[in-house]
């Protein structure tokens, strides 16, 4: 793994989220009072797009159902079985990078192609 720039951090203001891409992979990138969050870009019940989803207080909330999880651990806000892979964050010279497995998939991840459709 190797941190990749994705954002800078004027395109990421606080209360923000926001969907990149990394190879063929989507992330999530939250701002959560001026310190940003990267979680797998999509939600583990029917691959909500995460980085569309809204904060509401240190919680990522699916646009799709509404799951919310935590920023900081990827925890499913009730079922701490659920759990969303976070990543490493580095901000340097203004602009936002992760730490990202190249084109890897999580483990158990569920990915838009896997949606019914
Ligand atoms: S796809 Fe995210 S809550 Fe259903």
């Amino acid at each position: 793994m190797s941190f990749v720039k994705v954002l800078s951090l004027a395109e990421l203001p606080p209360g923000s989220t926001a969907e990149v891409s990394v190879g063929e992979n989507a992330y999530a990138l939250c701002n959560a009072n001026g310190t940003v969050h990267a979680l797998w870009g999509s939600c583990p019940c029917a691959g909500g797009p995460l980085g569309h989803g809204t904060l509401v207080d240190n919680l990522l909330v699916c646009p799709w159902h509404g799951r919310r999880y935590d920023i900081c651990t990827g925890r499913h806000h009730f079922d701490p079985n659920i759990v969303v892979p976070t990543y490493p964050v580095k901000i340097e010279d203004g602009n936002i990078f992760i730490d990202v497995p190249q084109n890897a998939v999580p483990q158990n991840a569920v990915t838009p192609t896997d949606v019914p459709q």
